[in-house]
């Protein structure tokens, strides 16, 4: 069968990546891209050629069975409850319906179950969290987490297109003795670390902190685990890095954990400190594999363990998740709006 897919916001950097990652991965659909006003009309490349980009309105979606969506909360909100009413099974991207308990956050390797219950909304989750529940769900399944303290280093991709341009052009600027005049970050981000993503909340976290937190609990199923963020946007980029210190209820040691997380689905152990191998942006960039390294005993507390996780913040942290969800309803039959 060729499932007739709509993927909304196809000019953005998560939208043209799942373009080409339905078309890698040889997903059996025929594909309509969707934008705003602002760039409808213009060309996305697809297969061998290009598809016109066209405006969403409400009543795109008639005749649709799939719509992958990353064009922001806002559009979510709205058009996504409305595809789903016209029987289309929305993917979202965005953080809108990721905590809404009727809808499943999902991240194939650790929840693919979560998916029977879903009410024609799935919800794909921050790319952060991803990529660091596909590496603890295993080691959770032998030892149990009490707590997790994580740091990220995140690439300006996951701000979208204009973040991209923003930290080539402040290079550039600052380079050649002009000022970094910062746009899209409230500080130049060339050259320098932001310890924000996204806006402060009450608690004196960024919502992009909490998200890992209530996130990480939701997909893997489990209210009890603790987790810490500090979240910092760094100039790269692709690939977000990540800091990652768990503590176990049971013992495990990092040679266990490297043995669980070489059988583990998606996740690359790239662990040989001898040979300067560790994963790093430069290496999960452009991979489909969550990369983990620097897997050694904290030996401040008992079950203890320090990672480092890489991946490609677009592809597994957004457009790939994505696809694979979109793969698991067709394995699972579900790929329509239960009426
Ligand atoms: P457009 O190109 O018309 O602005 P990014 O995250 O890289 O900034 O991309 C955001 C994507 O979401 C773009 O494809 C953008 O389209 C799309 N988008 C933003 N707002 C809307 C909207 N109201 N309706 C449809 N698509 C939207």
């Amino acid at each position: 069968k060729q499932w007739k897919v709509a993927v909304v916001g196809a000019t953005g950097a998560v939208g043209r990546e799942m373009l080409k990652t339905l078309e890698q991965r040889e997903f059996p659909c025929e594909v309509t891209p969707f934008s705003s006003s602002r760039s409808a009309g213009s060309k996305v490349p697809f297969r061998d050629g290009e598809l016109t980009v066209k405006e969403l309105k409400e009543d795109s979606f008639k005749g649709f069975d799939l719509a992958l969506f990353s064009a922001g909360g806002g559009t979510s909100l709205k058009f996504a409850p409305l595809a789903a009413q016209q029987g289309c099974v929305v993917v979202d991207n965005s953080s809108a319906w990721r905590m809404d308990p009727k809808i499943p956050l999902v991240v194939p390797e650790v929840n693919a179950h979560d998916l029977e219950w879903h009410p024609g909304i799935i919800a794909n989750p921050n790319c952060s969290t991803i990529q660091m529940v596909v590496v603890l769900k295993p080691l959770h399944d032998v030892a149990t987490i009490k707590r997790v303290v994580v740091s990220t280093y995140q690439a300006v991709s996951g701000t979208g297109q204009k973040a991209i341009v923003e930290l080539e052009n402040q290079v550039r600027r600052l380079m050649s003795g002009h000022e970094a005049n910062p746009e899209v970050y409230p500080h130049q981000i060339a050259f320098n670390c932001l310890p924000q993503i996204d806006v402060f909340l009450e608690n004196e976290y960024t919502k992009e902190e909490m998200k890992m937190v209530h996130e990480t609990q939701k997909i893997m199923g489990d209210d009890s685990i603790k987790v810490t963020a500090t979240a910092v946007r760094v100039p790269v980029f692709y690939g977000h890095s990540e800091s990652v210190n768990v503590e176990f209820e049971k013992p495990i040691t990092p040679q266990g954990a490297r043995a669980i997380l070489s059988q583990a689905p998606g996740v690359r152990v790239f662990d040989n400190p001898s040979e300067k191998i560790y994963p790093m942006a430069i290496v999960a960039a452009g991979e489909d594999d969550t990369f983990v390294g620097r897997i050694r005993k904290d030996e401040t507390i008992d079950n203890g363990l320090n990672m480092w996780i890489v991946a490609d913040n677009i592809r597994k942290g957004a457009a790939l998740n994505a696809v694979q969800i979109a793969e698991e309803l067709v394995r699972r039959e579900l790929l329509r709006v239960k009426k």
